[in-house]
């Protein structure tokens, strides 16, 4: 199968398929805020803006990662980073692999339409490690990048026919890419999350940016297993709800030292208060992927940008509703932390952080 062909059935598939994790959850709804009555604040004052990988986004928020390499990613690409720039989002480019074989694929050029905005390239790290860090860099540059996301998927790889077996070696090209490129690096998972030692570890090899993409919204397993055969059917179904809860990798991400200079909260992010809750944790800003490419689906851009005007409204009503002004004060709001994620939060040494 050609990876145009796998590129249109991840579409098909996060457009309308059964790929949401079935019972693990974010765990964001476990983050519970104190209700101000006496915030003190015009509803018509509060500041979304921020400031992320060098540039100032009008909202948190960030239309994540999802393709390229076939017209139909190109149309998909044009009408979200094009609704991305007149809204003041960030916009990420799906994987860039097919740029390899074909450096002149207009499906990742958005730049006509979205000269300005947070522009996020993306491979990932496996390949990464077969190309080095000057190709990476030509990869970067060849969109017009601001920041690289380089993606770990190793749970998604396993399940995939074909898939990459071999992750060692990662460590060791992040931490180049992270010297050597001249723009920002992220790091960033598909759905799975990121763990302490994970955190831990980018951190420790210079890694200033992570994009936790946590379980609980699309699983990557789900998707590769919905397309798999026999025995690695079989596995998908074992492990399709494997991962870290979002909100526990917020936070695990917050612990690393040293600390990260942003943190991006992707995976199952869906709603205004998702992305209060996310800041509250300690992420910099929020990622919706397979949503917008829902709302997409379903409903054109008018569909995408109804979406994500009831996302801001959201935020704008909850950070009214915590008495924070901005999203620096958001980021400092007490909540009261519960449930699930308790257990996730309170464990002090999770068993892979042996070493
Ligand atoms: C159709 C689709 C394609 C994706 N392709 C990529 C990719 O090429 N690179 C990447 O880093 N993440 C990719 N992702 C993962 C998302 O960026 C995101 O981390 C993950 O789907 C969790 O977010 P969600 O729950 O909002 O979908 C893709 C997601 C979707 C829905």
């Amino acid at each position: 199968m050609s990876i145009a062909d796998r590129k249109a059935d991840h579409i098909d598939l996060c457009a309308t398929g059964p790929v949401g994790f079935r019972e693990k959850r974010t765990l964001l709804d476990n983050v519970e805020f104190f209700h101000q009555a006496l915030p003190e604040l015009d509803a018509d004052a509060i500041d979304t803006s921020t400031e992320l990988l060098g540039k100032t986004l009008r909202a948190p928020i960030l239309i994540a990662a999802m393709t390229g390499g076939t017209e139909r990613a190109a149309s998909i690409n044009q009408q979200l980073a094009a609704i991305a720039e007149e809204r003041g989002y960030g916009f990420g480019l799906g994987s860039q692999r097919p740029m390899l074989e074909n450096p002149d694929d207009p499906s990742y050029q958005v730049r006509d339409v979205a000269p300005d905005c947070l522009l996020l390239g993306n491979i990932a790290a496996v390949q990464a490690r077969e190309i080095g860090v000057e190709v990476v860099e030509t990869l970067a540059a060849a969109v017009g990048a601001d920041a690289m996301c380089l993606h770990l998927n190793p749970a998604m790889e396993l399940i995939q026919p074909g898939g990459d077996r071999d992750f060692t070696g990662i460590v060791e090209i992040l931490t180049s890419c992270a010297e050597k490129l001249p723009i920002p690096v992220v790091a960033k998972e598909t759905g799975c999350g990121i763990s302490p030692t994970a955190a831990q570890r980018l951190a420790a090899c210079g890694i200033c940016h992570v994009d936790v993409s946590g379980a609980g919204g699309t699983s990557w397993v789900a998707v590769e297993t919905e397309r798999a055969q026999d025995d690695a059917r079989a596995l998908g179904e074992a492990l399709r709800e494997w991962g870290v809860p979002t909100a526990a990798c917020i936070a695990y991400a917050r612990r690393a030292q040293p600390a990260f200079d942003s943190i991006i909260a992707t995976g199952g992010i869906k709603t205004g208060l998702d992305i209060a809750r996310s800041i509250a944790l300690g992420a910099s800003a929020a990622g919706l992927a397979r949503p917008v490419l829902q709302a997409l689906h379903r409903d054109g851009p008018e569909g995408v940008i109804s979406l994500l005007d009831a996302v801001e409204r959201e935020l704008r009503a909850v950070m009214l509703l915590v008495g924070a002004a901005n999203i620096a004060e958001l980021a400092t709001t007490p909540y009261l932390p519960r449930g699930e994620l308790r257990d996730w939060l309170g464990v002090p040494n999770p068993p892979d952080t042996a070493d």
